[in-house]
């Protein structure tokens, strides 16, 4: 049985990478799903992709004005939210020595402020039991060098979600942190030389980089019913990177 029918879903930052495979795996389990990016041609492909029952929503994260329009769309379509996730993210590197303002504000603005408001301005629309997963990262526990600004956003979203998951009773959902390692998305290929992929590989236990696809499936377990009495967790999903 599709585990997510009749469901409503919205993830952001879905036009490529980790959020597209979860919008994949969410439609595929039944649900209607609302994807979000900045740039409408990847947006415009991923939808001609993912078919029917999925829309595409032109947003970026960080401007708390277009998530209202965005969920104003979500309103007038869907009337609710069911899962939310949380998944717009970018992780720009610099040595320490070389961190510029501009980084940490771009870094923040979308991580950190953009997960907040990405969430707070959902709130009128999500319904009873709703499930909230926000991505986080192996960097929050492991944090790779040049990308400790990027470790900081993520930790503050780890942080974030305990302080959530703590008034789940009052705000009537609950709310969960998936943790990947190093996955083969545009937005790590993009970041890193092929030389750094090997090295990458080869600190991983299970000696891989992750499929987005595995991500998407953890994601999936926690947007489903399977999962109603997991609140404030985070679950890695890192080939054991984390815990070595
Ligand atoms: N890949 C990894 O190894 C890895 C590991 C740990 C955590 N993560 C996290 O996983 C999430 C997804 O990353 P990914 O690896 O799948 O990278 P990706 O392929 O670059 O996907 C990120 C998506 O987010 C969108 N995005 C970025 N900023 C946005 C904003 N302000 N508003 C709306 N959309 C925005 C991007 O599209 P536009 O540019 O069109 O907006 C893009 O489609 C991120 O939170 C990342 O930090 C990734």
């Amino acid at each position: 049985m599709a585990v997510l029918a009749d469901k409503v879903a919205v993830v952001t930052g879905a036009g490529t990478g980790i959020g597209f495979a979860t919008a994949r795996a969410f439609r595929d389990e039944g649900a209607t799903v609302f994807i979000t990016g900045r740039r409408k041609d990847a947006l415009d492909a991923a939808v001609a992709e993912l078919g029917p029952g999925v829309t595409g929503v032109v947003c970026d994260a960080s401007v708390p004005a277009e998530l209202d329009a965005f969920y104003g769309t979500v309103r007038d379509q869907a009337g609710r939210i069911d899962v939310l996730v949380a998944n717009a993210g970018v992780g720009t590197a610099a040595p320490f020595g070389e961190v510029t303002e501009d980084l940490i504000d771009s870094v923040f603005a979308t991580n950190v402020k953009g997960t907040i408001f990405t969430l707070q301005q959902a709130l009128p629309l999500l319904s009873t039991n709703a499930s909230v997963i926000l991505t986080g990262s192996t960097a929050i526990t492991r944090p790779n060098l040049g990308l400790e600004v990027y470790a900081a956003s993520k930790a503050a979203v780890r942080t974030l979600a305990r302080g959530w998951a703590l008034s789940a009773r009052a705000h009537g959902f609950r709310v969960n942190v998936v943790s990947p390692g190093g996955t083969r998305t545009p937005g790590l290929l993009d970041l890193v030389t092929p030389e750094m992929l090997k090295d990458a590989e080869g600190a991983v236990p299970l000696g891989r980089l992750a499929e987005p696809e595995e991500i998407a499936a953890v994601t999936t377990f926690l947007a489903s019913d399977a999962s109603s009495y997991v609140n404030g967790a985070e679950f890695f999903a890192d080939g054991g990177y984390a815990q070595a």
